[in-house]
């Protein structure tokens, strides 16, 4: 079996939608959920989903010891979904190439630090953008620079508000991100 290490910070819309993607797929598993935010949403969605929840802090994050407690339950993959830490160098050395995330734009555009959930629709819309997508990719030692894995792309109207970008982007994400750890799993082009 395949495991993946679910890392959040927030409402884990996408923690969700994975879990329930590969619910009936005995092929794959979710090993745990790391999150970094004792209040966020998405740590009752493992609850609710009967994954083990992993709460760091700034201290156990960058302590080698946990790549070494992700090796020891086989962790196959790490997706950031909706993680806002940077990703320590001990972790990047234990999983190379085996760490990703989504981003709710089309990097290069609208990524690096300070450009997270929110931020990114709300800038998207103050330029007059005529479309925006998403983005997944490789993770580095850099804010959303990895190698480019996939992207989609979505249109925008002039009339669309931070809100509605957001919700246009919500439904690419619920249509691809199970759908790209599937293809990455199991090498599929
Ligand atoms: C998602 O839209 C994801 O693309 C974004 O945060 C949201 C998390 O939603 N990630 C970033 O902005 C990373 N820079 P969720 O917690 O409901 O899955």
């Amino acid at each position: 079996m395949r495991k993946l290490a679910i890392f959040v910070s927030g409402g884990g819309t996408n923690l969700q939608r994975i879990a329930e993607y590969f619910a009936n797929d005995s092929r794959v598993g979710i090993a745990c959920v790391v999150s970094n935010n004792k209040d966020a949403y998405a740590n009752k969605r493992a609850e609710n989903l009967g994954i083990p929840l992993i709460l760091i802090d700034r201290q156990k994050f960058n302590d080698k010891a946990f790549s070494e407690q992700l090796k020891a339950m086989d962790v196959d993959l790490i997706v950031l979904a909706g993680f806002l830490w940077l990703i320590p160098q001990h972790l990047i050395d234990a999983f190379p190439n085996k760490i990703i995330n989504i981003h709710p734009a089309l990097l290069p555009k609208y990524g690096g630090k300070g450009f997270y959930g929110h931020h990114v629709h709300e800038a998207v819309v103050a330029a007059h953008e005529k479309e925006s997508g998403i983005t997944i990719h490789y993770v580095n030692e850099r804010y959303d620079s990895g190698d480019i894995i996939f992207q989609k792309k979505v249109a925008l109207s002039a009339t669309d508000t931070p809100d509605d970008v957001a919700a246009k982007i919500h439904v690419l994400e619920q249509e691809n991100f199970p759908v790209v750890i599937e293809n990455l799993l199991f090498d599929k082009k």
